[in-house]
């Protein structure tokens, strides 16, 4: 048993968040690099992926099979066991991109110093928060011009509303980068520019007292600038806490430049040590401990193949207790039912491998014959709990679905059904009436396009979407309030999801405000429950 405990407790998994371009495709890469994964970085994954036009999305993807947007890079470095799962970038963000977030343990937010806080990051940072899981910061691009660095630490604090730590400062940016200040160990570790490929840079540490060595190495403008910034950092700054890191409460904030490889294995090695091992998570019997129960998992994203060839799918499981054997039979509680997981994989940098174990802690993908839904719980045969499920996101882009040839009714419906369970889109229907009116929500647009292809080529069902002018969703909580005398802004519209919860679409966000203002008692809640 204690070997299943030491290693759970070497395991670390965590979600990398960013707004696409802001580097985390080239972080990545750098910590495989460190972890001995690759030789050379640059052959993570079809990095251009993230950035072809939607036309090339659908040929992309039959190529590849099993979607490697999906990635749970798994690598080892310093004796922890890391896995990295990785949330697509902005063509391919979907409701799966917030699941993803479900499954980790920690999250790193890769930020643009020369952008500072984006759209996207601000999104999925949203979802960490409601976790409550550690946030770590690292401010790419140091070597381009960057934000003024407090002003960058302001935004953080006001627009994420979590306090912040510099564990390290940098000293200039762009052509003026010199390096960066370790407050630890109260030292400068001076800038070399690491091309891609290679670990060592040509760096000096100095102690920020040896004022003759720091003159030297970083120039005079540079050092004062330095110094009189750690005064002012020392005393305004949050103390480091580790107590309230693990909360989600403080992000600890490191500075680099992932593209010249300077600064990511300081920024590793922190990480490491702060982060959390595989946290305990919460079922119906109450919380289940990773070292002190058997085997257990839940899923957190299924994705369809889209080789018509084969209709299969993969369901991603992020193990939560104990130790998997692939040759156990286990459960699958919501199916009642006990079976061998089939083809049990894992994702390692490029290559996926079949496996015979894995831990807490660790993200497998089984062959699924159709049987799993998002949210499930595999456990041992003997036992018998449910995990709690995972919210349904709200969808910010909706349309309304015409079907074309109006004789494949059952198919259309069959199709979209299955589509919205696999939970790449979500489904509504009209208030007041049944499957004959559908409208449909996706988080990211390019979910109509996997929408309409998929009908076309696996159900032979040819749809029109008639794009609506809502974004903002919110789904109705309390359970007694007469739906019928909900007196609403003109811009709202009734409907209801597939189980008849009612919910409310807004075209503006300062409808939801005023609905709520006009209906006293109503609630209102962003995220769906999944059960
Ligand atoms: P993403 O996964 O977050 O979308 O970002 P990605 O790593 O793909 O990086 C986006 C662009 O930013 C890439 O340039 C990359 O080389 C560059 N980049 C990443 N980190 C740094 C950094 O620390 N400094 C600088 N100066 N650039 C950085 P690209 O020209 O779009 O791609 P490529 O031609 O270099 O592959």
């Amino acid at each position: 048993m204690s070997d299943i405990k030491t290693e759970i407790n070497r395991r670390r998994t965590f979600a990398i968040i960013s707004h696409p371009d802001a580097g985390k495709t080239t972080l990545t890469e750098k910590f495989l690099l460190y972890g001995g994964a690759i030789n050379l970085a640059g052959s993570v994954k079809g990095k251009a992926t993230a950035r072809h036009a939607v036309s090339d999305w659908m040929e992309i993807e039959k190529e590849r099979g099993i979607s490697v947007t999906s990635s749970v890079l798994q690598f080892e470095y310093d004796n922890y066991c890391i896995n990295i799962l990785d949330t697509p970038g902005h063509q391919d963000f979907s409701e799966d991109t917030y699941r993803t977030l479900m499954a980790a343990d920690s999250a790193v937010m890769v930020i643009d110093a020369s952008k500072g806080v984006e759209a996207q990051t601000r999104k999925l940072f949203k979802v960490c928060v409601m976790r409550h899981i550690p946030i770590f910061t690292f401010i790419n691009k140091m070597d381009r011009d960057a934000n003024d660095t407090f002003d960058l630490l302001d935004e953080i604090e006001k627009e994420l509303g979590i306090a912040t730590c510099p564990i390290n400062w940098p000293i200039g940016s762009g052509k003026g980068f010199k390096g960066v200040y370790d407050r630890r160990s109260r030292s400068v570790i001076t800038y070399s520019d690491t091309q891609k490929g290679t670990k060592e840079g040509e760096t000096s540490i100095i102690n920020v007292d040896d004022r003759e060595a720091l003159l030297s190495h970083i120039g005079e403008e540079a050092e004062d600038k330095l110094l009189e910034e750690i005064e002012l950092l020392d005393g305004a700054s949050a103390e480091f806490d580790l107590d309230l890191v693990q909360k989600g409460d403080l992000t600890p904030v490191f500075f680099g430049s992932a593209l010249t490889n300077f600064g990511v294995e300081i920024f590793l090695q922190h990480f490491l040590e702060m982060t959390t091992t595989p946290l305990p998570r919460k079922a119906d019997i109450g919380l289940i401990e990773p070292t002190e129960h058997e085997f257990s998992a839940f899923v957190f994203k299924i994705q369809a193949n889209m080789n018509k060839a084969h209709r299969d799918r993969i369901a991603f499981m992020r193990i939560c207790s104990g130790r998997f054997d692939a040759a156990k039979e286990v459960k699958h509680v919501q199916g009642n039912k006990v079976m061998r997981l089939s083809q049990p994989q894992q994702l390692m940098a490029n290559d996926r491998k079949i496996l015979d174990e894995a831990y807490a802690g660790d993200i497998i993908g089984v062959f699924d014959p159709g049987i799993f839904s998002i949210g499930d719980t595999i456990c041992m045969p003997k036992d018998n709990f449910r995990y709690e499920g995972i919210p349904t996101f709200a969808p910010e882009h909706f349309a309304r679905v015409k079907q074309l040839d109006t004789m494949k009714r059952k198919q259309f419906v069959k199709g979209i059904t299955q589509i919205a369970q696999e939970g790449a889109i979500q489904i509504f229907q009209e208030f007041n009436t049944g499957m004959e009116e559908i409208i449909v929500g996706v988080v990211g647009v390019l979910q109509f396009d996997v929408l309409k292809y998929r009908l076309e080529n696996e159900y032979n069902v040819e749809i029109r979407l008639e794009n609506l002018p809502y974004e903002y969703i919110r789904w109705i909580t309390n359970k007694d309030i007469d739906l019928n005398a909900i007196s609403g802004t003109s811009d709202m519209k009734k409907i209801k999801d597939l189980k008849g919860n009612p919910l409310l679409l807004f075209s503006h966000e300062w409808s939801i405000g005023m609905t709520l203002d006009r209906n006293k008692g109503l609630e209102l809640a962003e995220f769906g429950k999944n059960e």
